[in-house]
């Protein structure tokens, strides 16, 4: 049996070494390229393919898969939007992904972004790069004054529900699917306006659909309290940016943490050296902020989350070769 890997990266190496070690009946073979139509002729002779990229994944790269006979794909990561379902379905694949590799990787870097904008770090920082000790006008808010909306109660929204909780911040929480823990608590209000309109702090989690792209559009912003802060460590395209730098320049968002940007491959991973290079003017707008932290979806990067990604998308994409049906597929239909 032979699996090969896609974009695997230095880091990753030495987890992806132990799990061939671990598994000599596998032969594995790699490259650090994306999976695109033109290097997907690269897995050739191998049965599945294990993949992570932040592109979409390309149906003319799915086809020359299938030519080759391959028909099972693991991605090493939780999000599947950059896949087309009915593309896969059509060729007949199958497809997991590693839906909890840990959560508190993204929780904690979440709770980081908030702690940075709520302390205004970004202009405490500047101030002391210029020499100037003082503190004004740099006066930060305290999570237990805070009332947190956290929207997803999945895995990682979970996880920062409790690290919250440790804070002493007051959290909401909204999701069309009730778990039973934070039921208990009592945490859910009923409406995402019940989100919006109680909120110092709102905190995304959910999985980019088609029908939630944008959900934070003017009409949502409207609906927030005055100087709200915005976190997104889900998916860029959940908030509309114009709306967002809107909101901000009327001063309604007082700040805005985000690890994900709409459209975000024309930024991320690129070396574009200083601010004044950004490809796009919405960002670039967003960057020079001092109330806008932005990390390049990095969230993920612990060594912890890489060791896990790897092992669960190869000991998945083994299962998916030996025609297993493995707790991580997912459901295409
Ligand atoms: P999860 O599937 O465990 O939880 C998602 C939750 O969202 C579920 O409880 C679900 O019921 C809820 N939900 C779905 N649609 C909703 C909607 N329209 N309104 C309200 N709730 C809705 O997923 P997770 O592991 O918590 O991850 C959440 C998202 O975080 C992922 O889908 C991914 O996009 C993103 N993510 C980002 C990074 C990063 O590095 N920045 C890393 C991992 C995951
Ligand atoms: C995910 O796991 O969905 C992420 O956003 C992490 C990234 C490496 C794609």
């Amino acid at each position: 049996m032979k699996i090969f890997a896609y974009g695997i990266r230095d880091d990753e190496k030495p987890s992806m070494e132990k799990w061939e070690k671990e598994n000599s009946d596998v032969e594995v073979d790699y490259t650090d390229q994306l999976l695109t139509p033109e290097t997907a002729k690269l897995a050739d002779g191998a049965n599945g393919v294990v993949t992570l990229q932040t592109t979409p994944y390309e149906r003319g790269a799915l086809e020359v898969l299938k030519e080759q006979g391959i028909q099972s794909i693991s991605i090493r990561n939780v999000g599947v939007d950059n896949f087309s379902f009915k593309d896969l379905n059509e060729l007949g694949f199958k497809l997991t992904n590693v839906p909890v590799y840990s959560p508190n990787a993204i929780a904690e870097h979440t709770i980081l972004l908030m702690g940075r904008l709520l302390r205004r770090v970004p202009e405490v920082d500047v101030k002391f790069d210029n020499g100037d000790f003082t503190w004004a006008p740099t006066i930060g808010k305290e999570y237990r004054e805070q009332t947190v909306g956290v929207i997803g109660t999945g895995h990682i929204g979970r996880v920062v529900i409790k690290i919250l909780q440790g804070f002493g911040a007051k959290v909401i929480a909204y999701d069309v699917y009730h778990n039973p823990d934070i039921e208990k608590q009592g945490l859910y209000v009923d409406s995402l306006e019940d989100i919006y309109k109680q909120s110092d702090v709102i905190t995304l989690h959910v999985p980019l659909f088609d029908s939630n792209k944008h959900m934070i559009n003017e009409s949502a912003i409207e609906q927030m309290k005055d100087g709200v802060f915005i976190v997104n460590c889900a998916r860029g395209e959940l908030i509309d940016t114009q709306a967002l730098i809107k909101g901000l320049d009327d001063k309604k968002i007082a700040g805005a943490g985000l690890d994900v940007l709409d459209n975000e491959n024309r930024v991320f991973g690129k070396e574009w050296g200083s601010i004044d290079n950004l490809p796009s003017s919405d960002i670039k707008n967003l960057a020079q902020r001092l109330n806008v932290i932005i990390t390049p979806h990095n969230a993920f990067y612990t060594e912890t989350a890489v060791h896990n990604m790897i092992k669960i998308s190869f000991d998945s994409n083994k299962a998916l070769i030996e025609g297993q049906t493995p707790d991580t597929l997912i459901n295409t239909k």
